[in-house]
């Protein structure tokens, strides 16, 4: 990461008595301690790694052991951007994929603080590539006793831009046996075998490898979502906007023996639920010129 960027970081947070910036093992990162949460962002991919509410001191996030940290390879767990494709790029297949946003270093452009709040936004070192020229993209991050992202996409250009894109939540969980998921209901694609319109489990439990899209084609809604978590007696609450799609995934057990940045039993301990905007959607996000869309997740 450039030394002038690290500057830029250092005079925002200078004046700030809730942000610190510190090079640690996982590389640069932001460190955020007001009274009612703890926070840990690296500048890296601008990806929140932890986030712990001061009230019951619970983390709601889940980062593997076996994270990469070589600012190179996107960081599993926490919550990676994918912006401005999810999953394979239409188009070009050598392009990485969740886009190029969570490969590369973000800038913090603000902070504000109050000893309850702590607002801070970042934007990726460059935002172009493969026809999104156009696009500008900020992430907003308020931490207090609810985690709040809204990742902002402005069209500067002068035609309508097609844009899917998704915050990859990896929230932490006592053991994925004993949790349930709650108010997820809408059908959805799998991506295990492509098959559409798949009705939504009910009750919604974790067996197998699971990779879906859940099509919701009202973007205008609200949707409140709960991890219910059986052996610790503890709800983790996720309200999310502005998404057409909820992914919902878990590598399960052979999967994760393929990735080298997963533990063996790490699959056991989290499960992403992903506010997204993909192809699946009948509504599709596009972005007309001028217009401005916000892709929101809240996390308590
Ligand atoms: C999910 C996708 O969002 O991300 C899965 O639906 C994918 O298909 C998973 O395997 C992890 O992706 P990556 O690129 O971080 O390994």
């Amino acid at each position: 990461m450039s030394n002038q960027a690290l500057n830029a970081a250092l005079g925002i947070v200078k004046g700030l008595s809730t942000v610190a910036l510190s090079d640690s093992n996982k590389g640069p990162l932001l460190i955020v301690e007001n009274e009612m949460a703890h926070c840990q962002i690296s500048l890296f991919g601008g990806h929140v790694l932890s986030f712990t509410p001061k009230h019951d001191m619970r983390e709601r996030l889940w980062l593997s052991e076996r994270a990469i940290f070589d600012g190179k390879t996107p960081i599993r767990g926490g919550i990676p951007i994918c912006w401005p494709w999810f999953s394979a790029h239409h188009s070009q297949l050598q392009a990485p994929s969740h886009g190029y946003a969570r490969n590369q270093y973000w800038q913090l452009t603000s902070a504000n603080e109050q000893s309850q709040k702590t607002s801070l936004r970042l934007t990726p070192t460059t935002t172009d590539g493969f026809g999104y020229e156009n696009l500008a993209v900020s992430l907003e991050i308020t931490i207090s006793n609810t985690l709040e992202l809204n990742l902002v996409t402005t069209n500067k250009g002068d035609n309508p831009t097609p844009v899917t894109q998704a915050l990859h939540t990896y929230l932490a969980v006592s053991d994925i046996d004993n949790i349930e998921l709650e108010g997820v209901d809408a059908s959805y694609m799998n991506k295990l075998d492509a098959s559409k319109q798949n009705p939504c489990p009910n009750p919604y439990l974790f067996t197998q490898e699971t990779d879906r899209i859940h099509v919701y084609n009202n973007a205008d809604d609200t949707l409140r979502i709960e991890i219910n978590d059986s052996c610790v007696n503890n709800t983790t609450k996720i309200e999310q906007q502005g998404h057409d799609s909820i992914v919902v995934w878990n590598p399960w057990k052979d999967k994760s023996a393929t990735m080298k940045d997963m533990e063996a039993n790490g699959y056991r301990t989290m499960v992403c639920v992903e506010a997204a905007n993909t192809v699946e959607s009948d509504h599709k996000l596009v972005i007309a010129a001028g217009a401005t869309h916000v892709l929101t997740q809240r996390i308590s």
